[in-house]
C-alpha cells in the first residue's frame, strides 16, 4: 500500500482516503462519495481495529462481511481497499500510542478510556501508509472528527480533513454498524436520540438559551422509553468541545445513551 501509494503521487495523481472498520452502509458509502469527487484516487480501509477496544468491549463480536464490503466499496468507485491485519498493524514489539491529551478525556473518553488512543494510533499508521492528500471522516463521530483535526494538526500530517453529515436510515436513526446489534422492539427507544437532537435544535430557535433546561429536556425525553440508559448528554463549543452553558452561538449537543 504505501509503494503504491508513492507511486501514484508521483505519477502526479491526488489520493483521498476513508478509514473504516467494515460492515459498510450509506453512511460510509457517502463519505467515498465524497473522497471520489474531490481527488484523482480513492483509497478505502478495512479494518477492525483492535486498540480501541477495551476488554469486555464487542471487538470478537463487531460485525464483518468483506465480500459485500469490497462490492459495495467497489460500486462507488473506490480504486484501492487496504484491508490490513493485526500482524501488520500490531507487529510483535509494537510499543508507540499516540495519545489525545484533554479531547480524549471527556463524553465518549470516559467511559472508554482507551478508545481514542486507540482511534489516533491506528489513524497514524493509516495515514503515514497511505499518505493522503484528503481524508474524509463522518461527523457522527463529532469526538473523533475534532481529535482527527487536531491530531493533523499537531503532527503535522498536511491532509485536508473532510467532514461529511450524519447519514440516517429514514426514520432518523443514524446509520451504524452497530445498528445490527438493535432488536426491533428497541427500535422506538434508539429512535429518542435523534429526536432530542431535533427537539434540541426546536427550543433553541423557539429562544430558549439555558444548556441545562436543553439538556434536561432531552433527559425527560430519552428517560421517557424503558431499555435507554444515558452515559452523557453536553451541549459544547464545535471546536474546543468545551460545555457551553448559554447556547448563544453555533453548538453542538453531543450525546452517547
Ligand atoms: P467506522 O465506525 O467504520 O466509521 C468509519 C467512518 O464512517 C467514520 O469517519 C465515521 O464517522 C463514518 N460514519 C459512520 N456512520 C456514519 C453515518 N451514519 N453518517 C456519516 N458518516 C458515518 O470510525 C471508525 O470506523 C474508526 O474509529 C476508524 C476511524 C476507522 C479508526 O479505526
Amino acid at each position: 500500500m504505501q509503494s503504491r501509494a508513492h507511486q501514484l503521487r508521483c505519477e502526479g495523481r491526488t489520493i483521498a482516503f476513508v478509514p473504516t472498520m467494515g460492515y459498510l452502509h450509506e453512511g460510509h458509502l457517502s463519505l467515498m462519495r465524497t473522497g471520489r469527487q474531490r481527488s484523482d484516487i480513492l483509497v478505502v480501509s478495512i479494518y477492525v481495529n483492535p486498540a480501541q477496544f477495551a476488554p469486555g468491549e464487542d471487538f470478537e463480536a463487531y460485525p464483518r462481511d468483506m465480500q459485500r464490503d469490497l462490492d459495495l466499496a467497489t460500486s462507488v468507485g473506490t480504486d484501492i481497499v487496504f484491508t490490513p491485519d493485526d500482524d501488520l498493524m500490531y507487529a510483535e514489539g509494537f510499543q508507540t500510542y499516540v495519545h489525545p491529551e484533554r479531547l480524549g478525556k471527556g463524553l465518549c473518553g470516559l467511559s472508554r478510556p482507551i478508545f481514542f488512543r486507540g482511534v489516533a494510533t491506528v489513524v497514524t499508521k493509516l495515514f503515514n501508509i497511505v499518505r493522503p492528500d484528503i481524508a474524509v471522516f463522518g461527523e457522527k463521530d463529532y469526538q473523533q472528527l475534532v481529535i482527527i483535526r487536531h491530531l493533523v494538526n499537531d503532527f503535522n500530517f498536511g491532509i485536508e480533513i473532510v467532514a461529511g453529515p450524519t447519514i440516517r436510515e429514514t426514520d432518523g436513526l443514524a446509520m451504524s454498524s452497530r445498528n445490527a446489534y438493535l432488536h426491533t422492539d428497541q427500535r422506538p427507544a434508539a429512535l429518542s436520540l435523534f429526536q432530542s437532537l431535533q427537539q434540541a435544535r426546536a427550543l433553541v430557535q423557539s429562544g430558549e438559551h439555558d444548556a441545562a433546561k436543553i439538556i434536561d429536556a432531552a433527559t425527560r425525553h430519552i428517560e421517557s422509553f424503558d431499555q435507554t440508559a444515558i452515559d452523557y448528554i453536553v451541549i459544547v463549543d464545535p471546536d474546543s468541545l468545551a460545555d457551553l452553558t448559554i447556547v448563544d452561538r453555533p453548538a453542538r449537543m453531543a450525546l452517547a445513551v
